[in-house]
């Protein structure tokens, strides 16, 4: 399904890209000022003290930088970071391999955090509270349970729906972060900064104009950024000027706002079908053949974030500014 250009999931084959554009430490990261800006004081408050940094929980939608953040928590406290994710650590047993093989102080990331099965968090609430593991041994009446000491390591949680984060889980983590959709002068600074790592050149304008068509989100701008580079090098000499990226975006199907062909379907399926709403969820998914959850998850919540889309008790609306976006005449109510 996801093979939009302007899907803010990370598609296997520009994994190792990605890896190699980001940023190392908090000085080279674009945005997120706030989350920065206290991130920079409790990490150097750790290490005055000499302790590791209390857990960290990041959130917000995905593509703005959370695995990012958590590999430059590392390397700024100067330890280890291990890797996984929620659905990768099936039994409980996985968890306790992996913290049993943590070093003093090193960072363990968790993305997707909000999918850890149950039984899991549980093993996880004295690894983060007491730096230790409860370990039941044998089975039935003579099962007892052992205590094992971990290493103090710092946990750092990723996810896209701090909602769906238990309670006691949410709890344990002293500093909560929420990650915002970027600026366009963000974007367009992370856009000239790829394009250097790329030995492309590329003009201010160009680059603001990529910026504005990413959604606010730097993955979705440095994916655009390659396929505009693509066109330079293939009709022009390589190098990205306006009219030449404005040629590049046009083909790419990503509209001025960063809208592409199933944002339009969604839109102008509510607008022509429902006369703009308000109308429920499954009734638009059936209406234009997609699951509600990937409407809910996917599509909506850029079109929520611009203003686009009302969520109403009585269903999905759409404002006056995208019949303004369709040049459509907004209908008298
Ligand atoms: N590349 C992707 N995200 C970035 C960010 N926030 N700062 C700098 N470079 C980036």
């Amino acid at each position: 399904m996801d093979e939009r250009i302007i899907s803010s999931e990370v598609n296997e084959s520009e994994m190792s890209i990605e890896q190699s554009l980001r940023p190392q430490n908090l000085k080279q990261y674009i945005g997120q000022n706030q989350v920065k800006e206290n991130l920079e004081i409790f990490i150097k408050a750790a290490k005055l003290r000499k302790e590791t940094l209390d857990h960290v929980l990041l959130y917000g939608p995905p593509g703005l930088g959370k695995t990012t953040l958590a590999i430059i928590i590392a390397n700024e406290m100067g330890v280890n970071v291990r890797t996984t994710s929620g659905p990768a650590i099936e039994r409980p047993g996985d968890l306790a391999a992996i913290l049993t093989a943590l070093e003093p102080g090193d960072v363990l990331f968790i993305d997707e955090i909000h999918r850890l099965h149950r039984t899991i968090e549980e093993v996880l609430y004295p690894a983060m509270e007491d730096f230790c593991l409860d370990i039941v041994i044998g089975k039935g009446p003579s099962a007892r349970s052992v205590r094992l000491d971990l290493p103090p390591f710092t946990l750092v949680g990723a996810t896209t729906r701090a909602g769906s984060l238990s309670a006691p889980l949410r709890d344990r983590f002293g500093v909560l972060s929420r990650l915002e959709y970027y600026k366009e002068e963000q974007l367009t600074s992370i856009v000239m900064r790829t394009a250097d790592l790329f030995e492309t050149t590329i003009d201010d304008l160009s680059a603001a104009e990529i910026a504005r068509r990413a959604r606010g989100t730097p993955r979705i701008a440095n994916r655009l950024l390659r396929r505009v580079r693509d066109f330079a090098q293939v009709k022009g000499d390589g190098s990205i000027h306006l009219s030449l990226a404005r040629e590049a975006l046009e083909l790419l199907q990503v509209d001025r706002l960063g809208l592409d062909h199933i944002d339009h379907k969604l839109l102008k399926g509510i607008i022509e079908k429902f006369r703009g709403g308000p109308v429920g969820l499954d009734t638009i998914a059936a209406s234009i053949g997609e699951e509600a959850e990937t409407i809910e998850d996917v599509y909506e919540p850029y079109l929520l974030q611009i203003g686009f889309l009302q969520r109403t008790p009585r269903g999905r609306v759409v404002t006056p500014e995208v019949y303004h976006h369709f040049g459509i005449e907004v209908p008298a109510k």
